[in-house]
């Protein structure tokens, strides 16, 4: 694989997808191949499981249930997207990816660990980020940002001691891969987030130079 896979990871209403867009704008100015994508979805299979898995009206789905459809998303997206965009050396911007069921269905619904990782293991056939920026924001101010925006899905109207232990479970991944991961505080203004997710990003593209208009320097 010569590419290079980076995973947005956050709670809700972190701003992954704002960030996401911007940093593929920045990439793209600077002449990179760059396919931006999303968990669940980012296929016609995983955009279908998507619509199943966040639809409020699914409120007897069992999270064993839950587990697998997102795994079932992911090793579709893994096959049909990822891995295609790596071979051919493109720079792959994803949002979320199997942190997201460690941190939402390990720690958020208390499920079995082992057992997810073993069903994640087969999902993602190998391939592993090789950075995971991880947009940190307090549980209230997420969820305050989604409510303003517009109605809450299946997993935001979850319990906030659901959405603190999520959370939680994102800051542990973070201390046990210190060199995968790099931890952002998102509750900040969006272009000062916008512009450490980029040093950060550069940095591991080794040292990429953008000329940010409005701050006259690299990111
Ligand atoms: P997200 O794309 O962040 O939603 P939005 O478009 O509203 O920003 O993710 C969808 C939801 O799915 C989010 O609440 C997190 C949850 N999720 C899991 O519970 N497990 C997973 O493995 C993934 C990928 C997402």
């Amino acid at each position: 694989m010569s590419g290079f896979f980076i995973t947005f990871e956050g709670p809700d209403g972190a701003g992954k997808t704002t960030q996401i867009n911007k940093v593929a704008g920045k990439l793209r100015q600077l002449g990179k191949k760059v396919t931006v994508t999303r968990e669940p979805g980012g296929t016609k299979l995983g955009e279908a499981i998507r619509n199943i898995l966040l639809d409020p009206q699914q409120n007897n789905l069992c999270s064993e249930a839950e587990v697998l459809l997102y795994a079932a998303a992911r090793a579709q997206h893994v096959v049909e997207v990822i891995k295609p965009a790596l071979a051919e050396g493109k720079i792959v911007l994803c949002d979320r990816f199997l942190d997201s069921s460690i941190a939402y269905q390990g720690f958020g619904r208390k499920l079995d660990l082992d057992i997810i990782q073993t069903v994640n293991r087969y999902a993602v056939a190998g391939i592993k980020p090789d950075l995971t920026v991880l947009l940190d924001v307090p549980v209230t101010v997420g969820l305050q940002r989604i409510k303003s925006k517009g109605g809450l899905d299946r997993i935001e109207s979850e319990k906030l001691v659901f959405h603190e232990q999520v959370r939680q479970g994102f800051y542990q991944l973070s201390r046990q891969e210190p060199d995968r991961f790099r931890v952002i505080d998102a509750s900040r203004p969006v272009d000062v987030v916008s512009r450490q997710v980029w040093q950060v990003v550069a940095e591991r593209l080794g040292g990429l130079q953008y000329e940010d208009d409005n701050h006259g320097g690299a990111g």
